[in-house]
């Protein structure tokens, strides 16, 4: 089996459970060091950790909530200080807090907008400023450094009742474009990937009711609900050299959700 990221070290916000877990665990597979994100699972956390040791890889839990400012600051000093480095990140963290959108407050709004988007501005101005500094290091990566943003379908699809979550992906994906944009002769790797619905404790709501899970696969061409290890493969193709030529780009993890499968006999 190949270590795609052998000598790297990777942070993951939001890692411990559902995507950011399944990244976490599949970026050690290939041989990245990992620091393993949460806010409020430790378990969770711990578990991956235990997981990924009981592999031969290496990594550790950090507590930190991403929309602080401080607390981001704490959490790259402790990878700093475990690993020496840093050479991915994959800013994962991300919340739902769903509201009819006459009826939504402005607490509601504000902690996913925290969360979803100045949470990855913070987390991804921290990496640059790090890129920058080390630069490229040979044997290592023929790239300073590789940011992977957890997007949604969401920053294209319009989503009715859940305004500030779309609003805050879509806000991530210029973020991204202009960060890609402005680091790219750095040789600094910047790109989002917006998974469709992957089955996770932010929509466990949807896919653990019957009937409402028949309607979602309504939406999925390709007829199945999402894993997280499906996105968690394309994170690891996007965080290593085999996507070298990718930058500020989104990759698709959907199904098929973006084809708009409404349309199908329709229109
Ligand atoms: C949301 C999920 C949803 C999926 C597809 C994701 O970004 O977090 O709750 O199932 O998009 O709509």
């Amino acid at each position: 089996m190949g270590k795609l990221l052998k000598g790297q070290v990777a942070l993951v916000t939001g890692a411990s459970s559902g995507i950011g877990s399944a990244a976490a665990i599949f970026l050690a597979k290939e041989g990245a060091m990992v620091g393993v994100n949460y806010h409020s699972d430790r378990e969770g956390a711990a578990s991956v950790v235990a997981e990924i040791k009981r592999s031969g890889g290496k990594a550790i839990s950090i507590q930190a909530d991403v929309g602080d400012e401080k607390s981001v600051e704490t959490m790259f000093a402790a990878v700093f200080e475990e690993f020496g480095n840093l050479d991915i990140l994959v800013s994962n963290a991300g919340i739902q807090q769903d509201a009819a959108f006459h009826k939504m407050t402005l607490a509601q709004w504000n902690k996913v907008i925290n969360t979803n988007l100045t949470g990855a501005f913070l987390c991804a101005r921290a990496a640059v400023k790090y890129f920058l500094k080390r630069g490229v290091v040979e044997g290592i990566s023929r790239s300073a450094g590789k940011i992977i943003f957890m997007s949604s379908v969401h920053q294209e699809i319009p989503w009715a009742g859940h305004v500030n979550y779309a609003a805050s992906k879509g806000g991530l994906t210029e973020l991204m474009r202009s960060l890609a944009q402005e680091t790219a002769d750095d040789m600094i790797r910047v790109n989002s990937i917006a998974p469709g619905a992957i089955k996770t404790n932010i929509n466990k709501e949807v896919w653990s009711d019957e009937a409402r899970l028949k309607e979602l696969l309504k939406l999925i061409p390709y007829n199945r609900i999402g894993v997280p290890e499906d996105v968690a493969e394309g994170i690891v193709w996007l965080a290593s050299d085999k996507s070298e030529y990718v930058n500020g780009t989104t990759l698709f993890i959907d199904g098929g959700m973006t084809l708009y499968p409404g349309f199908v006999g329709n229109g």
